[in-house]
Parts: structure tokens; C-alpha cells; sequence
């Protein structure tokens, strides 16, 4: 067991989320860095968290001052606070600290992220953690911030820092740091120009002797892109799931995959899946009333918010719900509406209706779909359109996390059909409350879930065949579902039984990425 690998390591994380802090979330990279700074310190290492503080960590009860570093940025000098948040007692072993400056909160106290639409996209959020990176540069340079043998280096928005550590002369000393590099979704890279705007390399970093081989874009020959240059900068590059590792080399390498197979090559490139939590005990089971009843006191707490037309008419399908039967298949689905997570339902079958219109018509009327997710707004109007005109689907435009919880737990069948997916968290959190997923065949979802064993899978060449591909499979589930028996329990219960461990993912992390 002891041997040099698995001595212990100072490991600095930077993130643009952490969900360890209330409002640190937004994706799953924010469950992630809550998580796997416990499973390291849990085998001995010490690990320090530190994302941007938004004007709103810093605020947090028990926040500390512990000093203030002069950044040099763009054309002057910008004072930016290093704070750090009290230890959460259970998890000794993780310090966790934030950067402060009022330009870390372009778009309000709070915001994480900011949407600068097509016009000028990442322009606003580029800037921020450019000036993030800088600082914390500076901070390991000056010696504020104690020297890590790990900085681990999460998407695009850290990867600013082995940029400065290479070619720019201030931090020559940093050089010397081992960068280790995740990849949680390659579709965000951060593209920006090289210069003549003001959110480019060169107007944040005047003075920088870059190589253009490193950082430049490959489509985009005036362009800075700073996912590639993490790939190319790191000593180790770090994808959320084996199959996924795979797949951005191939046809999912978003003008990557060069450079992530030269990553594998030169034996850079890991594929480690991300882990879920066990609590013990697991999450009891949920009947379908006291789904119902949950599901309607959220729909009303919503209601006293804004907008309420959608609500009302959720509210009224949810009641007509209660006085019937228990469906006959419950199916779920919670997450964010974007492209990547539900584009396929939106597919226009061959006869114009979409794919989620064609599930709905053999789920039929003693099934019911509950979906809870918001996000880009055509997509909810999608599915409020749908859900309006249709008796078993019922959409819930928000989020809630003990909703969420009551879903995983009640239904029958969880829903993720996912263009693509890196690594994917609802499936693991329906999957330990004995619920089977069917699920698209890529990414982290094929590495999880064993078609017929513990869930369903579907694939298809492209779109199309995808589309039909589901329709057939969820046939031949509801038909599985209908026939009852120990066919079906058998699929619950391995999902129930799977376990992707975070004590796993940390080894995997020391043996792969750290040794
Ligand atoms: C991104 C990916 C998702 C992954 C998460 C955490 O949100 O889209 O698949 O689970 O990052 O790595």
C-alpha cells in the first residue's frame, strides 16, 4: 500500500464552482469540487480549494481576510483579497479559500457565470478569470498561497495559469509547478481573440511572450483558446470518463482532437469517471402521493415568484394526478435544459412531431413523465408548449434539490438521452435510489449504466437513428416494466447496487494523475 506514490501531496484545486459553498453550484463540476477535495484529504493529502469569490463568498459568516495581493493586470496593477472560509469540521485535511475583487462579479454578487450571448461570447467571464489566474499567480509567486506539488486545474477558466507560469517573464518561477488538467465538458473552451478587443490575451496580459503553437486556436487563427492550452500546457490532461477520453479524440474533440490524441500519445491523457456519495442510510422510498404533494408544494412556492402561467396549469395536472391511480410508469428526468442534455427529445420525427411528443404517445395515458430542469428559454418553451397540450408529461420549469431527491427516488425510470455527455451525475444519484435510467451510449453514461443489466442504453450514427433508437428501446423497457416480475426488479437492483465511490476516483486520481 505505502510507497512513494501515495505520499502525502499538497494539492491546490481551482475552480470556477464550488459547491461546498452555498451558491457554488451551478453544473456538476460544482458537486465535483465540493466532493473530491474530502476523498483526497480522507487518504492523507492536503488539499486547498480556491475559486473565484464572486462579491458573495467573501461575505459568508465566518469569512476571513488574510491578505491583500497586488495583481498586475491588463495595463495597471488591481488589488485583489485573498479570503479564506472556515474548515467544515467533518472534513479536516481541506482549506477552502476565495479570491476577491469587484471585477470577479461583473454580472452581480453571486453570479457565477455571466451570458454574453453570440455576439461576444466568454467576453465578460474570460476577463473575470483571466484576472482570477493572475492573481493566483501571483499569490503562488509571492509565496501567499504555500507551494503545492499538485495545481489541479479545472476547465477552461483556470487554464490561464499555466499560461503565465510558461510565458510570462514575472511568473518564470512557476514554471517549475506540475499542472494537472480536468476536462469536465470540451464544448466550453473560452475562445477569445488574441488582440484588438478588450477581453483578449493581449489586453489582459500586455506583456506576454506567448508561442502561438501552445495557446492559439486551430479554427480560429486569431484567436486564443485557452482549453487548448491547457491540454497542451498540463502534465497531465484529465477527462470525466474513460469513453469520453476516447470520444474527444475522435468526433467529439470539438477542433481538440489533435492535440488530445498527441495527449494520449505521450501518455498525458487519463479517462477517470467521477464518483457519487453513499449516505447511509440511502434515501428511503418515495411513494407516489408524497411525490405528488412534493411536487405541488414547490409548484406553489413558485407560484409567489413571477411569471406563473406555466405553474398554474402544472399545479392543475399534478391535482388531477392525485385523484387518479398510480401511473403505470413513472417516468423522470431532472437537469439542466440545454442542448447537450435534451436536443434529442426536441428532434422532429419524420412525420414533423418531435421525439419527446412520440415517447409521450407509447408511455400513453396511464403513464406519466415528470420532468424538473430549467435553462436556455427556448428549450423551456419547448417543453411548456408540450406539456400544455398533453395529459402525461408534466414539466417543471425550476430546480429544486429536495425535489430533485423525491424524483430520483419515486419514479420508475430515469430519463438522459444526452447529445453527449462527459460524465453525467443524475444518472449515478437515480441509479443509488433504485431507479434504472435509460440513457444515450456515450460518455460517462455508457461507462455507468450496462444496458439490460443495470439500466437501458440506446445509440445511433447520428440523430435520427438516436431518435429512433429510443423510441425502440423504451418500447421494449415499458414492455419489460409491463411483463413485471423478477425481469425487471433484477434491473433495479443492480442499479442499486452499482457504486462509483469517490474514495475510488481519489486513488485513481493518485495512482493516474498525481504519481
Ligand atoms: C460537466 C459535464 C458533465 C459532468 C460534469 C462534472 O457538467 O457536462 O457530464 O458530469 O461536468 O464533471
Amino acid at each position: 500500500m505505502a510507497g512513494k506514490q501515495n505520499s502525502p501531496l499538497k494539492l491546490l484545486l481551482l475552480a470556477a464552482e464550488n459547491g461546498a459553498l452555498p451558491g457554488g453550484k451551478v453544473g456538476g463540476m460544482g458537486d465535483v469540487i465540493r466532493d473530491i477535495p474530502r476523498a483526497l484529504a480522507a487518504l492523507g493529502h492536503d488539499v486547498s480549494v480556491l475559486v473565484p469569490g464572486y462579491q458573495h463568498f467573501s461575505h459568508l459568516p465566518g469569512a476571513t481576510l488574510e491578505t491583500v495581493l497586488e495583481v498586475a493586470f491588463r495595463n495597471g496593477s488591481e488589488r485583489v483579497e485573498l479570503w479564506s472560509l472556515p474548515a467544515d469540521p467533518a472534513h479536516p485535511g481541506v482549506r477552502c479559500q476565495v479570491l476577491e475583487h469587484p471585477l470577479l462579479a461583473p454580472c452581480g454578487p453571486g453570479q457565477i457565470y455571466c451570458d454574453d450571448g453570440p455576439g461576444r461570447p466568454f467576453a465578460t467571464d474570460a476577463s473575470k478569470f483571466a484576472l482570477f489566474c493572475a492573481a493566483v499567480a501571483t499569490a503562488l509567486r509571492d509565496g501567499v498561497l504555500p507551494w503545492p506539488d499538485r495545481v489541479h486545474l479545472h476547465d477552461w477558466h483556470t487554464a490561464l495559469v499555466p499560461v503565465l507560469a510558461r510565458f510570462e517573464p514575472e511568473f518564470a518561477a512557476l514554471d517549475e509547478l506540475n499542472f494537472v488538467y480536468t476536462i469536465h465538458n470540451l464544448a466550453l473552451q473560452g475562445i477569445r481573440p488574441l488582440r484588438d478587443d478588450d477581453s483578449a490575451l493581449e489586453a489582459w496580459f500586455p506583456r506576454m511572450r506567448y508561442d502561438y503553437a501552445f495557446v492559439g486556436d486551430p479554427r480560429y487563427p486569431d484567436c486564443f483558446n485557452p482549453m487548448r492550452a491547457g491540454i497542451r500546457l498540463c502534465h497531465k490532461v484529465h477527462a470525466v470518463s474513460p469513453t469520453y477520453a476516447r470520444e474527444i479524440q475522435g468526433d467529439a474533440g470539438e477542433g481538440l482532437a489533435e492535440d488530445l490524441q498527441q495527449a494520449q500519445r505521450e501518455g498525458r491523457l487519463e479517462g477517470i469517471l467521477n464518483g457519487c456519495e453513499y449516505p447511509q442510510p440511502g434515501s428511503a422510498p418515495v411513494g407516489f402521493d408524497a411525490l405528488l404533494a412534493a411536487t405541488r408544494a414547490e409548484l406553489k412556492r413558485w407560484q409567489q415568484g413571477a411569471a406563473a402561467d406555466c405553474v398554474a396549469q402544472a399545479v392543475l395536472k399534478v391535482d388531477r394526478w392525485r385523484r387518479r391511480k398510480r401511473p403505470s410508469t413513472l417516468v423522470t428526468s431532472v437537469g439542466r435544459l440545454t442542448d447537450q442534455k435534451v436536443r434529442l427529445l426536441r428532434l422532429p420525427c419524420p412525420d414533423g412531431r418531435s421525439v419527446l411528443e412520440h415517447l409521450l404517445d407509447r408511455l400513453g395515458h396511464r403513464g406519466l413523465f415528470l420532468m424538473l430542469g430549467s435553462g436556455a428559454p427556448e428549450l423551456e418553451a419547448f417543453f411548456a408548449a408540450v406539456s400544455a397540450r398533453t395529459d402525461n408529461f408534466v414539466f417543471l420549469r425550476g430546480f429544486s434539490e429536495p425535489l430533485s431527491e423525491k424524483l430520483y427516488a419515486g419514479g420508475d425510470l430515469f430519463l438522459m438521452p444526452s447529445s453527449f455527455e462527459p460524465c453525467g451525475i443524475s444518472q449515478m444519484l437515480a441509479m443509488r435510489a433504485g431507479q434504472p435510467c435509460l440513457v444515450h451510449a456515450v460518455g460517462g453514461l455508457a461507462d455507468t449504466v450496462r444496458d439490460g443489466v443495470n439500466g437501458f442504453a440506446f445509440s445511433g450514427v447520428d440523430e435520427a437513428d438516436q431518435a429512433r433508437h429510443l423510441l425502440q428501446r423504451f418500447d421494449q423497457v415499458l414492455a419489460l416494466r409491463a411483463a413485471g416480475g423478477a425481469n425487471w426488479d433484477r434491473v433495479c437492483e443492480a442499479a442499486a447496487a452499482a457504486r462509483f465511490k469517490w474514495t475510488d476516483v481519489a486513488r485513481a486520481y493518485q495512482a493516474l494523475l498525481y504519481q
